[in-house]
This record gives C-alpha cells, sequence and structure tokens, in this order.
C-alpha cells in the first residue's frame, strides 16, 4: 500500500523509521570524527506514464555494500534482500513522484574519541532519500581539470570499498575545479596514470575502442562502470579495455565520458583547456548515454531486470 505523502520525509535508523527530524546522532559519534563509515549512492528514476519509481540495480548496490563493510570491519545485520526490502518500504513511505537518490550509510556508531580499534567498535545503519535530478550537465557536457591531488592509494585506504573518509580526496579536488572555473576534476594516481573522476569512472574513445583504468588503478568499481562496459559489448559490438590509462592519453582520446550513479553518463568535452575532438558530444558517448537513459526509466524491456519498480 503507497502510504500518504508526510510533511517530512521518513528515514531508516537503526532498525526504526523514523521522521527525518529525528534521525539525529550523538555530536562524538565516531564516524564523524574519523570517517569511519562506507556508504552507496543508489538513483531512483520517477516514469510518468507509468507512476512508477524505478530503482536502478538495487541489489547491486547493496552487494558492493555488504563488500565494502566487510573490508572495513563493519556488520551490516542484514542480509541483501532485507536492505532491498527495507529500501523499498522507505520508498513506499516518503511516497516521492519525482527522481530520487538512496543513501544507505554503515557507520561506527560508538560515542568515543578515543578507539580506533574497528572491531572494537559497533556499527551503525541509516538509509535515507532524496529528490535529485540532473547532478553535471550531461547533455551539452562538461569541461575538467586533472587535479593535482593524487587518487588515494589502495595501500592507504581501500577505495573500492566507498568509505566515507575518502571522500576528503572527493571534496579537495572538486573544489580545486570549480576554482579554476570548471565543473569536475580527474584524479591522477602518484605515476601519473589516470585513476577516475573526483566521484565518477572516465572512459577514453580511442581508436574507435572504449578504453577505462582498470581495478586495480584505485578506482570504485562503479555499478555505472560495469553497466557501461557491458553495453558497450553487448549491444554496440565495441571492444573494451581496462588496463592502466597515462594522463597524456586523455588528450589524444576522440571522446572522453565520466560515469557514475550521480554523474550518470557525462560527456567531457575540454581537459586541462584543450578540447577532445571536436569539443562536442561524440557519437560513441551519445549511443552509450541514450541507452543507458533508457533502461534506468524502464524504456528498454531487455534491461527490466536491472530495475526495481516501487
Ligand atoms: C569515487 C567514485 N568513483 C566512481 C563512482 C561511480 O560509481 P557508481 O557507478 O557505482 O555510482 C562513484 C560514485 O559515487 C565514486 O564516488
Amino acid at each position: 500500500m503507497i502510504a500518504q505523502k508526510n510533511s517530512e520525509p521518513w528515514v531508516f535508523l537503526n532498525g526504526r523509521f523514523v521522521p527525518y527530524s529525528q534521525a539525529v546522532i550523538p555530536v562524538d559519534t565516531h564516524a564523524l570524527h574519523y570517517g569511519t563509515g562506507c556508504f552507496e549512492g543508489i538513483r531512483g528514476y520517477f516514469n510518468e506514464e507509468e507512476k512508477t519509481l524505478f530503482v536502478f540495480r538495487l541489489k547491486d548496490h547493496y552487494q558492493r555494500l555488504h563488500r565494502s563493510s566487510a573490508t572495513l570491519m563493519m556488520k551490516i545485520p542484514y542480509t541483501v534482500s532485507e536492505l532491498c526490502a527495507i529500501t523499498i518500504k522507505l520508498l513506499e513511505k516518503n511516497n516521492d513522484h519525482e527522481d530520487v537518490y538512496i543513501r544507505p550509510l554503515v557507520y561506527k556508531k560508538d560515542s568515543t574519541v578515543t578507539k580506533f580499534n574497528l572491531e572494537q567498535l559497533s556499527d551503525g545503519l541509516v538509509i535515507f532519500t532524496k529528490p535529485l535530478g540532473r547532478y553535471l550537465n550531461v547533455s551539452q557536457g562538461i569541461s575538467v581539470i586533472v587535479s593535482s591531488w593524487h587518487r588515494v592509494d589502495s595501500r592507504m585506504i581501500p577505495p573500492f570499498a566507498k568509505p566515507t573518509g575518502l571522500y576528503l580526496n572527493t571534496c579537495l579536488s572538486n573544489t580545486q575545479a570549480s576554482q579554476k572555473g570548471v565543473a569536475e576534476a580527474i584524479l591522477p594516481n602518484a605515476d601519473g596514470s589516470i585513476a577516475e573522476g573526483s566521484a565518477e569512472n572516465i572512459f577514453l574513445v580511442i581508436k574507435g575502442q572504449l578504453v577505462t583504468p582498470s581495478k586495480d588503478q584505485n578506482i570504485l568499481e562503479g555499478v555505472t562502470r560495469a553497466t557501461i562496459i557491458k553495453l558497450a559489448r553487448s549491444l554496440l559490438r565495441l571492444k573494451v579495455q581496462e588496463r592502466k590509462v597515462m594522463k597524456n592519453e586523455l588528450v589524444t582520446a576522440s571522446e572522453i565520458f565520466l560515469t557514475g550513479t550521480g554523474a550518470e553518463v557525462t560527456p567531457v568535452i575540454k581537459v586541462d583547456g584543450k578540447k577532445i575532438g571536436e569539443g562536442n558530444v561524440g557519437p560513441i558517448t551519445s549511443k552509450l548515454q541514450k541507452l543507458y537513459f533508457d533502461i534506468v526509466h524502464g524504456e528498454n524491456p531487455r534491461y527490466k531486470k536491472w530495475l526495481t519498480a516501487v
């Protein structure tokens, strides 16, 4: 049953659905001070005609959250199926008739500033939703810089685990981009290869093939990245290379685009002031973007298996 629209949204906090204003945590919560959390970002697309919210790859996101939590020694007291069911219930309660972003966060919830042993700290779980439209300019594309901030190395913090503390790296590089008047930053690794955008994976089109940094390049293994690789191979019959990508390859690429739940498929038209290709959205990017948007909006029957209807 669809609930009546509430004046404030519901939040799932440590086992209970509570109104947003009551979803509060103490000031000395461990995660607030030490970045001890990991999270997911999931999108739901509202289909006006069907009056249905389609959540994209819900199960895959929760599988990643389980992997991230295990890496960071955090325990989620729910299985992947239970997390999916809780999220569906939350979306039904919030009853949004627009595109939404779903944010599950697992965090160290103890009130302490002196403990650092992850195994001795207890875990909390919060899930909330927010209306979310476009995050970057997907239609015209964006300009980016290669940041002077490096991507955090997996020998420091596992970047594939989406740890909250790591997002200071995102904030610093993204701030640098906006100080330089562009929309986003690309982060290099210490050896001058390219890892990814501040919160997106990156793809290059080189000689008609897709090239993207491989999983050992300190990237987050994006759900959108995996989706695009699958679509490129199976529908567009493109070759996709996952490998080390050097910074100088960015300017030789005929097209570049970023992928992410937030960023969707965002064309990159300039890097460090230099035009990519003709300086507008390239043909391969356009095709993949169209496929992606059709799928997430429930307009491609073959890929409805990736959607959870609410
Ligand atoms: C650092 C980083 N890389 C890549 C991505 C893209 O991942 P996904 O496609 O799973 O959203 C994100 C997503 O938020 C991210 O934060």
